[in-house]
């Protein structure tokens, strides 16, 4: 530790003022009912931007943008420069009407450890950041996470600009529309180490009583599109075994995952969006187009489900009489987090005297990605109900404050504090 002023008092998180930040944060891209959208670099997400580039100016950190529109809050170290760094992150796009912490939390948390330095006038050995990463839920533009993803080297830049959303408008033309395309090269500033801390977003925390989830890795991820092409008729005159409906095919599809699932005991699969032309009460559907999420901690299980899924299609096809077709949307691997700093993580709630437990995420994150180029790790708190992507996501202050309580001894730990 070196000091910046005079005498350098431990760095202490100002809870008040992280629990104002998340409810001021929460409060753009409110709708009627509760939730809030502010899906990737739309306009209610740059008011985001911009609420949480000011915090971070308000608290002395100096600011940068890269060309994917990740924002990130530096604080230099003792040496000045950028290398070796840490990194704590997350995102503040969300889905549609959504709770107020998935992903928020994770980066006002950040801000408050680096604004704890900065206040206890301390200079850590090294630069800690703070990152907001763009897109990471992926409801606007798939894949998910490609903020982080680009940064991390995974996909290069001019790909992921040329990525359109259902609209056909471009990740590039949307920064270039709200004005928060940046100038550094993605992977300007790759960390060490990195940590995100996040809400549960499912039920484990919670049902057992524990406090601090100790995130052992991340199950994979696969996603798809599916278009399903029939033929329409007259839903009054076409015998049921004349027809080739798209929508019937589609329910089949929904029907055999949920099914396949359940006896899988690992994976999940969800249909999670559906559109039928021509959309008619009296007509058969002669297309369905629909979404496929599947996950499972084991990628050797998630290629068995996407094989599944493959061979449920063609079969389909060939019974109803129909067309389908498939689109690869996102493959993500399961990830295992850095043991060392997985167990740090364990020390610090201990030695806070939290309950915790180990458990592997559910929800994809940002530091799926970074785990790729740093040691990474999470922390989660307790989702009351384990509800999340719903404007009922709750978490309790206590709970919060104990996370970011942990956040911090966990860089103390790591910087040698
Ligand atoms: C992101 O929130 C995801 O897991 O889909
Ligand atoms: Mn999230
Ligand atoms: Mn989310």
């Amino acid at each position: 530790m070196t000091s910046g002023g005079n005498s350098p008092s431990r760095p202490v998180v100002r809870g008040d003022v992280l629990l104002g930040q998340i409810e001021s944060l929460a409060s753009v891209g409110l709708d009627s009912e509760g939730g809030r959208t502010r899906l990737a670099l739309s306009e209610s997400e740059k008011a985001g931007r911009d609420l949480v580039v000011r915090w971070m100016e308000e608290a002395g950190l100096e600011v940068r943008v890269d060309r994917i529109g990740n924002i990130f809050g530096i604080l230099r170290g003792a040496d000045g420069g950028l290398g070796n760094g840490l990194m704590i992150g997350s995102h503040i796009d969300t889905v549609i009407h959504a709770g107020p912490f998935d992903g928020c939390y994770g980066v006002l948390s950040g801000l408050a450890v680096l604004r704890a330095f900065r206040e206890a006038g301390v200079v850590p050995p090294r630069p800690l950041a703070v990152a907001a990463f763009t897109n990471e839920e992926g409801v606007r533009f798939q894949p998910d996470m490609l903020g982080s993803l680009v940064a991390a080297g995974g996909m290069p830049l001019g790909e992921a600009l040329n990525i359109a959303d259902g609209q056909g408008c471009t990740v590039g033309e949307a920064l270039a529309a709200i004005g928060c395309s940046g100038g550094e090269e993605p992977g300007f500033l790759l960390p060490s180490e990195y940590l995100e801390l996040h809400v549960e977003q499912g039920p484990r925390l919670d049902a057992e009583k524990k406090r601090i989830g100790v995130v052992e890795g991340v199950q994979g991820i696969s996603w798809w599109r599916v278009t399903v092409e029939g033929t329409a008729n007259h839903a009054g005159t076409t015998p049921m075994k004349m027809r080739h409906d798209a929508g019937y095919a589609a329910a089949l599809v929904s029907v055999f995952l949920r099914e396949r699932s359940l006896s899988s005991g690992t994976t999940l699969a969800t249909v999670g969006t559906i559109a039928f032309e021509p959309c008619a009460v009296n007509v058969i559907p002669s297309k369905a187009v629909f979404t496929v999420d599947l996950r499972d901690p084991d990628g050797a299980k998630l290629t068995e489900a996407e094989e599944g899924l493959a061979a449920f299609l063609e079969k389909t096809a060939l019974e109803e009489g129909v067309r389908i077709l498939s689109e690869h949307l996102v493959r993500c691997e399961p990830v295992v987090f850095d043991r060392e700093l997985v167990q740090t993580v364990e020390d610090a709630a201990v030695s806070k005297g939290y309950s915790s437990m180990r458990l592997v995420s559910g929800a994809g994150h940002d530091a799926q990605m970074m785990a790729g180029v740093c040691r990474a790790a999470m922390i989660f708190v307790p989702s009351i109900g384990g509800v999340s992507h719903s404007p009922d996501e709750k978490t309790s202050a206590g709970d919060l404050l104990a996370g970011v309580d942990v956040l911090l001894d966990v860089v103390l730990r790591v910087l040698g504090f």
